[in-house]
Protein backbone atom coordinates (compact mmCIF):
# COMPACT_ATOMS: atom_id res chain seq x y z
CA UNK A 1 0.00 0.00 0.00
CA UNK A 2 0.94 3.29 -0.44
CA UNK A 3 0.29 4.35 3.90
CA UNK A 4 4.05 4.68 5.48
CA UNK A 5 4.48 3.97 8.92
CA UNK A 6 7.10 6.35 10.97
CA UNK A 7 8.42 5.22 14.65
CA UNK A 8 9.31 8.22 16.63
CA UNK A 9 11.29 8.04 19.16
CA UNK A 10 12.45 11.10 21.08
CA UNK A 11 14.86 9.27 23.61
CA UNK A 12 17.39 11.12 26.35
CA UNK A 13 17.67 14.53 27.48
CA UNK A 14 16.90 17.39 24.57
CA UNK A 15 16.23 14.45 22.32
CA UNK A 16 12.20 14.52 22.66
CA UNK A 17 12.15 18.67 22.70
CA UNK A 18 13.91 18.68 19.16
CA UNK A 19 11.89 15.59 17.79
CA UNK A 20 8.87 17.23 18.76
CA UNK A 21 10.07 19.93 16.26
CA UNK A 22 10.91 17.31 13.94
CA UNK A 23 7.59 15.37 13.89
CA UNK A 24 5.30 18.41 13.79
CA UNK A 25 7.14 19.47 10.58
CA UNK A 26 6.46 15.73 9.17
CA UNK A 27 2.78 15.85 10.20
CA UNK A 28 2.46 19.16 8.39
CA UNK A 29 3.83 18.02 5.45
CA UNK A 30 1.47 14.84 5.31
CA UNK A 31 -1.52 17.14 6.24
CA UNK A 32 -0.93 19.27 3.06
CA UNK A 33 -0.30 16.73 0.95
CA UNK A 34 -2.44 14.44 2.28
CA UNK A 35 0.15 11.53 2.67
CA UNK A 36 -1.07 8.35 4.32
CA UNK A 37 1.25 8.13 6.98
CA UNK A 38 1.05 6.76 11.19
CA UNK A 39 3.67 7.92 13.30
CA UNK A 40 4.44 5.51 16.06
CA UNK A 41 5.97 7.06 19.06
CA UNK A 42 8.05 5.20 21.36
CA UNK A 43 9.96 5.17 24.25
CA UNK A 44 14.17 4.77 24.47
CA UNK A 45 17.16 5.12 27.00
CA UNK A 46 17.29 6.21 30.58
CA UNK A 47 13.55 7.55 31.52
CA UNK A 48 12.32 4.16 30.00
CA UNK A 49 15.16 1.93 31.84
CA UNK A 50 14.25 3.18 35.20
CA UNK A 51 10.20 2.88 34.61
CA UNK A 52 10.60 -0.16 32.86
CA UNK A 53 13.89 -1.81 33.22
CA UNK A 54 15.13 -2.02 29.56
CA UNK A 55 16.41 1.09 28.13
CA UNK A 56 15.15 0.01 24.90
CA UNK A 57 11.82 -1.93 25.12
CA UNK A 58 9.90 -4.66 23.18
CA UNK A 59 7.16 -2.35 22.30
CA UNK A 60 9.71 0.48 20.90
CA UNK A 61 11.59 -2.24 19.25
CA UNK A 62 8.59 -3.21 17.12
CA UNK A 63 7.76 0.05 16.16
CA UNK A 64 11.22 0.34 15.14
CA UNK A 65 11.57 -2.70 13.13
CA UNK A 66 8.23 -2.48 11.52
CA UNK A 67 8.66 1.63 10.32
CA UNK A 68 9.38 2.59 6.83
CA UNK A 69 11.82 5.05 8.59
CA UNK A 70 12.27 5.77 12.44
CA UNK A 71 12.79 9.75 13.78
CA UNK A 72 15.09 9.43 16.47
CA UNK A 73 16.20 11.92 18.96
CA UNK A 74 19.05 11.34 21.05
CA UNK A 75 20.26 9.09 23.97
CA UNK A 76 22.64 9.87 27.55
CA UNK A 77 22.41 11.14 30.43
CA UNK A 78 24.42 12.01 33.43
CA UNK A 79 23.77 9.12 34.79
CA UNK A 80 26.29 6.56 32.94
CA UNK A 81 27.26 4.37 33.00
CA UNK A 82 24.26 1.70 32.41
CA UNK A 83 24.85 -2.11 33.50
CA UNK A 84 26.95 -3.04 30.29
CA UNK A 85 24.66 -5.75 29.79
CA UNK A 86 22.45 -3.43 28.56
CA UNK A 87 24.43 -1.42 26.57
CA UNK A 88 25.01 -4.25 24.49
CA UNK A 89 21.87 -4.77 23.94
CA UNK A 90 19.88 -1.64 24.48
CA UNK A 91 22.79 0.80 23.62
CA UNK A 92 22.36 3.32 20.15
CA UNK A 93 24.74 1.09 18.95
CA UNK A 94 22.87 -1.95 19.38
CA UNK A 95 19.76 -0.22 17.69
CA UNK A 96 21.52 0.73 14.58
CA UNK A 97 23.05 -2.72 14.11
CA UNK A 98 19.30 -4.12 14.82
CA UNK A 99 18.35 -1.95 11.85
CA UNK A 100 21.40 -2.61 9.71
CA UNK A 101 22.19 0.57 9.03
CA UNK A 102 25.92 0.49 7.49
CA UNK A 103 26.08 4.23 5.99
CA UNK A 104 25.38 7.43 7.94
CA UNK A 105 25.29 10.72 6.05
CA UNK A 106 25.83 13.87 7.74
CA UNK A 107 25.76 17.16 5.48
CA UNK A 108 27.46 20.31 6.45
CA UNK A 109 26.11 23.43 4.33
CA UNK A 110 26.67 26.73 5.73
CA UNK A 111 24.06 29.57 5.62
CA UNK A 112 25.23 33.29 5.07
CA UNK A 113 22.65 34.07 7.69
CA UNK A 114 24.80 32.26 9.86
CA UNK A 115 28.47 33.09 9.46
CA UNK A 116 28.49 35.42 12.50
CA UNK A 117 27.18 32.32 14.62
CA UNK A 118 30.58 30.53 13.30
CA UNK A 119 33.83 30.52 15.38
CA UNK A 120 35.15 30.41 11.86
CA UNK A 121 35.79 33.28 9.02
CA UNK A 122 33.27 34.47 6.97
CA UNK A 123 35.31 34.01 4.16
CA UNK A 124 36.17 30.43 5.25
CA UNK A 125 33.17 29.14 5.30
CA UNK A 126 31.87 30.59 2.10
CA UNK A 127 30.47 27.87 -0.38
CA UNK A 128 31.22 25.05 2.19
CA UNK A 129 28.59 22.10 1.14
CA UNK A 130 30.07 18.93 1.75
CA UNK A 131 28.84 15.30 3.14
CA UNK A 132 30.47 12.95 5.69
CA UNK A 133 29.62 9.21 4.94
CA UNK A 134 30.65 7.31 7.72
CA UNK A 135 30.48 4.05 7.98
CA UNK A 136 28.51 3.38 11.03
CA UNK A 137 28.55 -0.77 11.95
CA UNK A 138 32.24 -1.26 12.36
CA UNK A 139 35.45 -0.58 13.41
CA UNK A 140 36.33 0.30 16.73
CA UNK A 141 32.81 0.65 17.67
CA UNK A 142 31.79 -3.00 17.29
CA UNK A 143 35.10 -4.84 16.95
CA UNK A 144 36.01 -7.91 19.55
CA UNK A 145 38.07 -8.44 21.73
CA UNK A 146 36.77 -5.36 23.88
CA UNK A 147 36.36 -5.06 27.89
CA UNK A 148 37.80 -3.74 31.01
CA UNK A 149 39.83 -6.80 32.62
CA UNK A 150 42.08 -7.21 35.59
CA UNK A 151 45.63 -8.57 35.23
CA UNK A 152 46.99 -10.73 37.64
CA UNK A 153 49.08 -8.74 39.73
CA UNK A 154 46.09 -6.06 40.16
CA UNK A 155 46.80 -3.90 36.76
CA UNK A 156 43.78 -3.33 35.00
CA UNK A 157 43.58 -2.98 30.82
CA UNK A 158 40.94 -1.72 28.74
CA UNK A 159 40.84 -3.27 25.44
CA UNK A 160 38.96 -2.19 22.11
CA UNK A 161 39.68 -3.32 18.78
CA UNK A 162 40.14 -1.62 15.63
CA UNK A 163 38.27 -3.78 12.88
CA UNK A 164 37.30 -3.72 9.22
CA UNK A 165 36.78 -6.52 6.53
CA UNK A 166 36.84 -5.46 2.62
CA UNK A 167 33.04 -6.25 1.96
CA UNK A 168 32.15 -3.27 4.74
CA UNK A 169 34.96 -0.99 3.28
CA UNK A 170 33.50 -1.55 -0.42
CA UNK A 171 29.70 -0.93 0.42
CA UNK A 172 30.51 1.82 2.17
CA UNK A 173 32.23 3.15 -0.09
CA UNK A 174 30.05 2.58 -2.86
CA UNK A 175 27.76 4.61 -1.30
CA UNK A 176 30.12 7.20 -1.25
CA UNK A 177 30.46 7.24 -4.82
CA UNK A 178 27.50 6.73 -5.64
CA UNK A 179 26.64 10.36 -3.82
CA UNK A 180 29.33 12.18 -5.53
CA UNK A 181 27.98 11.46 -8.52
CA UNK A 182 24.91 13.29 -7.66
CA UNK A 183 27.45 16.34 -6.42
CA UNK A 184 30.46 17.36 -7.71
CA UNK A 185 32.00 14.51 -8.12
CA UNK A 186 34.84 14.14 -5.87
CA UNK A 187 35.17 11.59 -3.04
CA UNK A 188 38.31 12.42 -0.42
CA UNK A 189 38.58 9.12 1.67
CA UNK A 190 39.89 9.84 4.98
CA UNK A 191 42.23 7.00 7.30
CA UNK A 192 45.45 6.64 9.61
CA UNK A 193 47.02 4.04 7.33
CA UNK A 194 50.60 5.08 8.06
CA UNK A 195 49.74 4.06 11.54
CA UNK A 196 46.75 1.21 11.28
CA UNK A 197 46.55 -1.82 8.70
CA UNK A 198 43.15 -1.69 9.21
CA UNK A 199 43.51 1.76 7.15
CA UNK A 200 45.88 0.52 4.90
CA UNK A 201 43.04 -2.10 4.22
CA UNK A 202 40.56 0.92 4.21
CA UNK A 203 42.27 2.81 1.55
CA UNK A 204 43.19 0.07 -0.73
CA UNK A 205 39.45 -1.36 -0.90
CA UNK A 206 38.19 2.31 -1.60
CA UNK A 207 41.00 2.93 -4.38
CA UNK A 208 39.89 -0.34 -6.36
CA UNK A 209 36.36 0.21 -6.20
CA UNK A 210 37.17 3.76 -7.47
CA UNK A 211 38.99 2.04 -10.26
CA UNK A 212 37.06 -0.70 -10.96
CA UNK A 213 33.35 0.85 -11.23
CA UNK A 214 33.93 4.91 -10.29
CA UNK A 215 36.77 6.20 -12.84
CA UNK A 216 35.03 8.98 -13.00
CA UNK A 217 34.65 10.18 -9.97
CA UNK A 218 37.56 12.00 -8.94
CA UNK A 219 39.37 10.42 -5.57
CA UNK A 220 41.76 11.80 -3.04
CA UNK A 221 42.66 10.44 0.27
CA UNK A 222 43.79 11.80 3.02
CA UNK A 223 44.85 11.52 6.63
CA UNK A 224 42.85 11.87 9.57
CA UNK A 225 44.65 13.88 11.56
CA UNK A 226 45.63 16.02 8.28
CA UNK A 227 41.79 16.55 7.41
CA UNK A 228 40.39 17.62 11.13
CA UNK A 229 42.93 20.64 10.32
CA UNK A 230 41.76 21.01 6.89
CA UNK A 231 38.23 21.16 7.87
CA UNK A 232 39.03 24.07 9.61
CA UNK A 233 41.43 25.66 7.67
CA UNK A 234 39.18 25.46 4.12
CA UNK A 235 36.04 23.45 4.68
CA UNK A 236 34.97 24.57 1.09
CA UNK A 237 37.75 22.06 -0.78
CA UNK A 238 35.64 18.86 0.56
CA UNK A 239 32.47 17.71 -1.67
CA UNK A 240 32.24 13.86 -0.48
CA UNK A 241 34.18 12.95 2.68
CA UNK A 242 34.38 9.11 2.99
CA UNK A 243 35.72 7.85 6.37
CA UNK A 244 35.37 5.35 9.30
CA UNK A 245 33.13 4.93 12.30
CA UNK A 246 35.39 6.81 15.17
CA UNK A 247 36.52 9.27 12.78
CA UNK A 248 33.15 10.32 11.32
CA UNK A 249 32.09 10.95 14.40
CA UNK A 250 34.78 13.18 15.28
CA UNK A 251 35.25 15.42 12.28
CA UNK A 252 31.19 15.89 11.85
CA UNK A 253 31.03 17.33 15.14
CA UNK A 254 33.90 19.70 14.32
CA UNK A 255 32.94 20.32 11.03
CA UNK A 256 29.43 21.17 12.50
CA UNK A 257 31.19 24.19 13.61
CA UNK A 258 31.40 25.73 10.03
CA UNK A 259 27.59 25.64 10.14
CA UNK A 260 27.39 28.17 13.58
CA UNK A 261 26.52 24.79 15.89
CA UNK A 262 26.13 21.44 16.42
CA UNK A 263 22.53 21.57 16.82
CA UNK A 264 22.18 22.58 12.83
CA UNK A 265 23.17 18.85 12.10
CA UNK A 266 20.93 15.95 10.48
CA UNK A 267 21.87 12.74 9.92
CA UNK A 268 20.72 9.60 7.84
CA UNK A 269 21.76 6.11 8.60
CA UNK A 270 20.74 3.54 5.75
CA UNK A 271 20.86 -0.28 4.92
CA UNK A 272 21.07 -2.45 3.00
CA UNK A 273 18.15 -2.64 -0.01
CA UNK A 274 16.18 -5.99 1.21
CA UNK A 275 14.10 -8.42 -1.46
CA UNK A 276 10.93 -6.12 -1.02
CA UNK A 277 13.12 -3.20 -1.99
CA UNK A 278 12.77 -1.89 1.90
CA UNK A 279 15.83 -0.84 3.97
CA UNK A 280 16.86 0.51 7.24
CA UNK A 281 16.60 4.12 7.85
CA UNK A 282 16.84 5.77 10.78
CA UNK A 283 17.36 9.90 10.89
CA UNK A 284 18.73 12.11 13.83
CA UNK A 285 20.57 14.89 14.65
CA UNK A 286 24.17 14.59 15.18
CA UNK A 287 24.12 15.82 18.44
CA UNK A 288 23.48 14.49 21.74
CA UNK A 289 21.35 14.74 24.76
CA UNK A 290 23.04 18.30 25.63
CA UNK A 291 22.19 17.51 29.43
CA UNK A 292 23.44 21.16 30.32
CA UNK A 293 20.14 22.69 28.16
CA UNK A 294 17.77 19.74 28.74
CA UNK A 295 14.49 20.48 29.99
CA UNK A 296 14.60 24.20 29.17
CA UNK A 297 13.11 24.68 26.02
CA UNK A 298 16.81 26.22 24.94
CA UNK A 299 18.03 23.46 22.57
CA UNK A 300 17.85 24.02 18.80
CA UNK A 301 15.36 21.85 16.86
CA UNK A 302 16.88 22.46 13.52
CA UNK A 303 19.13 19.25 13.37
CA UNK A 304 16.02 17.07 13.73
CA UNK A 305 13.71 19.60 11.60
CA UNK A 306 16.86 18.51 8.41
CA UNK A 307 16.72 15.63 9.66
CA UNK A 308 13.29 15.03 8.66
CA UNK A 309 13.85 16.63 5.17
CA UNK A 310 16.78 13.62 4.12
CA UNK A 311 13.69 11.38 5.62
CA UNK A 312 11.72 12.56 3.09
CA UNK A 313 14.31 12.45 0.42
CA UNK A 314 15.92 8.96 1.23
CA UNK A 315 12.64 6.93 2.67
CA UNK A 316 9.49 8.85 1.36
CA UNK A 317 10.48 9.52 -1.92
CA UNK A 318 9.27 13.37 -1.31
CA UNK A 319 12.34 15.29 -2.74
CA UNK A 320 10.65 18.57 -3.31
CA UNK A 321 9.31 18.28 0.11
CA UNK A 322 12.50 17.83 1.20
CA UNK A 323 13.66 20.89 -0.76
CA UNK A 324 10.76 23.09 0.93
CA UNK A 325 11.63 22.19 4.45
CA UNK A 326 15.57 22.84 4.25
CA UNK A 327 14.23 26.25 2.41
CA UNK A 328 11.68 26.63 5.24
CA UNK A 329 14.67 26.42 7.50
CA UNK A 330 16.82 28.91 5.52
CA UNK A 331 13.64 31.47 5.47
CA UNK A 332 13.42 30.92 9.47
CA UNK A 333 16.70 32.12 9.46
CA UNK A 334 16.75 34.97 7.19
CA UNK A 335 13.83 36.46 9.40
CA UNK A 336 15.97 36.74 12.07
CA UNK A 337 14.52 32.93 14.17
CA UNK A 338 17.38 32.07 16.42
CA UNK A 339 17.74 29.82 19.17
CA UNK A 340 20.14 30.43 21.96
CA UNK A 341 23.17 28.44 20.23
CA UNK A 342 23.14 30.70 17.49
CA UNK A 343 22.16 34.07 19.04
CA UNK A 344 25.41 35.48 19.76
CA UNK A 345 24.04 38.02 22.03
CA UNK A 346 20.99 38.82 20.00
CA UNK A 347 17.81 37.87 21.75
CA UNK A 348 16.32 34.26 21.37
CA UNK A 349 13.67 32.49 21.41
CA UNK A 350 12.72 28.59 22.38
CA UNK A 351 12.75 25.46 20.86
CA UNK A 352 9.12 25.27 20.01
CA UNK A 353 8.95 28.88 18.98
CA UNK A 354 12.25 27.96 16.18
CA UNK A 355 9.70 24.77 15.13
CA UNK A 356 7.24 27.56 15.32
CA UNK A 357 8.80 30.20 12.58
CA UNK A 358 9.76 26.81 10.82
CA UNK A 359 6.18 25.36 10.21
CA UNK A 360 5.26 29.15 9.51
CA UNK A 361 7.56 29.08 6.37
CA UNK A 362 6.87 25.67 5.59
CA UNK A 363 3.27 26.28 5.64
CA UNK A 364 3.26 28.82 3.22
CA UNK A 365 5.82 27.31 0.90
CA UNK A 366 3.41 24.37 0.87
CA UNK A 367 0.23 26.16 -0.46
P1 LIG B 1 26.11 16.81 23.05
O1 LIG B 1 26.06 16.76 21.57
O2 LIG B 1 24.92 16.31 23.77
O3 LIG B 1 26.39 18.32 23.51
C1 LIG B 1 27.58 19.01 23.20
C2 LIG B 1 27.38 20.52 23.38
O4 LIG B 1 26.56 21.00 22.31
C3 LIG B 1 26.64 20.87 24.66
O5 LIG B 1 27.13 22.09 25.16
C4 LIG B 1 25.21 21.06 24.21
O6 LIG B 1 24.45 21.95 25.00
C5 LIG B 1 25.39 21.60 22.79
N1 LIG B 1 24.27 21.16 21.95
C6 LIG B 1 24.07 19.93 21.45
N2 LIG B 1 22.94 19.88 20.77
C7 LIG B 1 22.40 21.10 20.82
C8 LIG B 1 21.21 21.68 20.30
N3 LIG B 1 20.34 20.97 19.56
N4 LIG B 1 20.96 22.98 20.55
C9 LIG B 1 21.81 23.71 21.27
N5 LIG B 1 22.95 23.23 21.80
C10 LIG B 1 23.24 21.93 21.57
O7 LIG B 1 27.42 16.01 23.48
P2 LIG B 1 27.94 15.60 24.94
O8 LIG B 1 27.59 16.65 25.93
O9 LIG B 1 29.32 15.21 24.76
O10 LIG B 1 27.12 14.29 25.27
C11 LIG B 1 25.97 14.24 26.09
C12 LIG B 1 25.37 12.84 26.04
O11 LIG B 1 24.84 12.61 24.73
C13 LIG B 1 26.37 11.73 26.28
O12 LIG B 1 25.73 10.76 27.07
C14 LIG B 1 26.66 11.18 24.91
O13 LIG B 1 27.01 9.81 24.90
C15 LIG B 1 25.36 11.38 24.23
N6 LIG B 1 25.39 11.50 22.77
C16 LIG B 1 24.37 10.92 22.09
C17 LIG B 1 24.27 11.06 20.73
C18 LIG B 1 23.14 10.42 20.02
O14 LIG B 1 22.17 10.04 20.62
N7 LIG B 1 23.19 10.30 18.72
C19 LIG B 1 25.21 11.85 20.05
C20 LIG B 1 26.24 12.45 20.78
C21 LIG B 1 26.32 12.27 22.14
C1 LIG C 1 26.78 10.18 17.33
C2 LIG C 1 27.04 9.83 18.77
C3 LIG C 1 27.10 8.33 18.96
C4 LIG C 1 28.29 7.82 18.17
C5 LIG C 1 27.20 7.83 20.40
C6 LIG C 1 26.09 8.35 21.27
C7 LIG C 1 27.20 6.33 20.44
O1 LIG C 1 28.17 10.48 19.24
O2 LIG C 1 25.81 9.68 16.76
O3 LIG C 1 27.52 10.98 16.76
O4 LIG C 1 29.43 7.92 18.62
O5 LIG C 1 28.06 7.31 17.07
MN1 LIG D 1 28.93 11.98 17.85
Amino acid sequence: SDSRSIAVVGGDGIGPEVTAQGRRILALIAEKRSLPITLTDGDYGIEAYEKRGRMWPESTRIAMAEADAVLFGAIGGTSYPLPPKLHKTDSLLAVRRSLDVFVNLRPVKTSPALYEASSLKPRVLEGVDLIIVRELLGGIYFGEPRGVETLPGGERRGVNTHIYTSSQIQRVARAAFDIARTRKGRVCSVAKENVMEAGQLWREEVQAIHDARYPDVELSHMLVDHCAMQLVRAPAQFDVLLTDNLFGDILSDSAAMVTGSLGMLPSASLGVVREDGRRGALYEPVHGSAPDIAGKDLANPIGSILSVAMMLRFSLGMPKEADLVERAVSDALESGARTADIAIGRKYISTVEMGDAVASKLASLLN
